[in-house]
């Protein structure tokens, strides 16, 4: 064994005894009774979800290899869980075995990392959200939706149908985090092949938890090449600001994150959100005629479909009370987000309501994880949706909603494909 794995392998060794001799790698299946808060009722939260919300928001739901698991489904429980900064960890490395080390396939990403190295890195991220910068992205991301919308009409099947989630919902999105990150059109398509491999659920839609990918390789060859032509986007904009202060992994690392964080999630809510819109011609017609009703309606679409099920898992450091419960320190904390969305004491419930609709819901998260993209993905809703019912008024679900291809169970919930008729 060389010096390198070596060293690894003890690194590895001693974070796996740090957390009590877990490693969640050696786990082939999810177990039923951890499974079932990634499981929805067509696009509904699992009944058990709502039920256990009502009666004890905050839950223990199992012991998992020694680990206290505990699950939060209530709005103000899961934003008290959310914006604890010193009493959880994120970090989920010391129980993956395999990713344990800095060099090969670390899980990375800001989602799984602490401060001070969280705050490092987001406060190098954060820049390239600002609205002004984003502002500067409104006429690609209106490029992009109008090209595809074309791309749809020419995609029309023989029997008259086409599917709105592949030539329609995930492309967008994946244009607009090319733009984003500042890729050459000639790798685009190249990207777009190892991008649609990592969100492929029939791999079981948990491309989130970040093994090493072809698309992660990409981005760390991508952050290398850029580092001696920096691009007109995020990568190159990271060099040319910061240079010093990052390595290629690191600058690859945050490139990856900002994509899985962003593509099947942005990709979903176009998906999802069409079909729940299309079951409803008023809503339909007015996103299409009302451009004024349009925020409105994507806030609600938000909250009431939270394509991403849990935040971040929690690992607890030092005991803690949530809404009363003691949690010992090493337990793992889950927080629902679909469930905590769908509290009546905070918002509509169960009824899709744009007249209720509230910008402060938790689908992007809270805290200091909250999700850094979220007014990108907010432009990307409002520029989609009117623009695809305006120049589509008469499109319509080719099958009864409930007959979607939903995921099974995913850490992001989706839809396979979304056929419609255009007219
Ligand atoms: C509708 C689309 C989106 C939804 C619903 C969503 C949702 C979320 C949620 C729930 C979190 C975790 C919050 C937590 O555990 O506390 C998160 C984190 C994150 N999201 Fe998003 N997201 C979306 C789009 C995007 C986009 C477009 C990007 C980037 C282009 C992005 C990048 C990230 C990153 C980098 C994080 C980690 C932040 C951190 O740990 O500090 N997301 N997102």
């Amino acid at each position: 064994m060389g010096l390198v794995a070596t060293i690894t392998s003890g690194l590895r060794t001693r974070l796996i005894a740090r957390a009590g001799g877990i490693d969640l790698t050696r786990l082939d299946k999810v177990p039923d009774h951890l499974a079932w808060p990634l499981q929805r009722a067509g696009v509904d939260p699992v009944p058990r979800l709502g039920e256990m919300r009502d009666r004890d928001p905050v839950t223990k739901l199992t012991s998992f290899l020694g680990l206290d698991v505990w699950l939060v489904t209530g709005d103000a429980e899961a934003r008290e869980v959310l914006s604890d900064r010193t009493s959880y960890s994120t970090d989920i490395r010391p129980y993956m075995g395999r990713s344990g080390s800095a060099t090969e396939g670390d899980i990375g990403g800001l989602g799984f990392t602490d401060p001070p190295e969280h705050s490092r890195l987001r406060k190098l991220l954060t820049p390239e959200f600002t609205m002004r910068r984003l502002a500067r992205l409104q006429p690609a991301i209106e490029d992009v939706v109008e090209r595809q919308l074309d791309e749809l009409a020419a995609a029309l099947e023989v029997d008259g149908s086409v599917d709105l989630a592949q030539a329609f919902a995930f492309p967008v999105p994946f244009l607009v985090i090319c733009e984003l990150l500042g890729l050459p059109d000639d790798r685009r398509e190249h990207f777009r092949t190892l991008a649609s491999a990592r969100f492929d659920v029939s791999e079981g839609g948990m491309g989130a938890v970040g093994a090493i990918s072809g698309s992660r390789e990409f981005l760390l060859a991508e952050a290398t090449r850029q580092r001696h032509d920096p691009g007109p986007g995020l990568i190159g904009q990271i060099i040319r600001d910061h240079g010093d202060e990052i390595n290629d992994f690191d600058l690859g690392g945050l490139a990856d994150g900002v994509f899985t964080g962003g593509l099947e999630t942005s990709a979903s809510m176009l998906a999802l959100g069409s079909a729940l819109l299309l079951q409803d011609r008023d809503h339909w017609k007015r996103v299409a005629t009302e451009p004024e009703s349009v925020p409105a309606v994507v806030e609600e679409l938000l909250r009431y479909l939270s394509v991403v099920q849990v935040a971040f898992p929690r690992f607890v450091k030092t005991d803690v009370i949530v809404a009363g419960r003691p949690i010992r320190k090493g337990a793992v904390v889950l927080v629902s987000i679909p469930a905590a969305n769908r509290d009546p004491r905070a918002y509509a419930g169960d009824v899709l309501d744009p007249a209720r609709a509230t910008g402060s819901h938790l689908a992007f998260g809270h805290g200091m994880h909250r999700c850094v993209g979220a007014e990108l993905a907010r432009m990307e809703l409002r520029t989609a949706f009117p623009a695809l019912a305006r120049r589509f008024p008469d499109m319509q679900l080719a099958v009864p909603m409930e007959e979607l291809s939903f995921h099974g169970m995913s850490i992001v919930y989706g839809v396979e494909s979304v056929p419609v008729t255009l007219r």
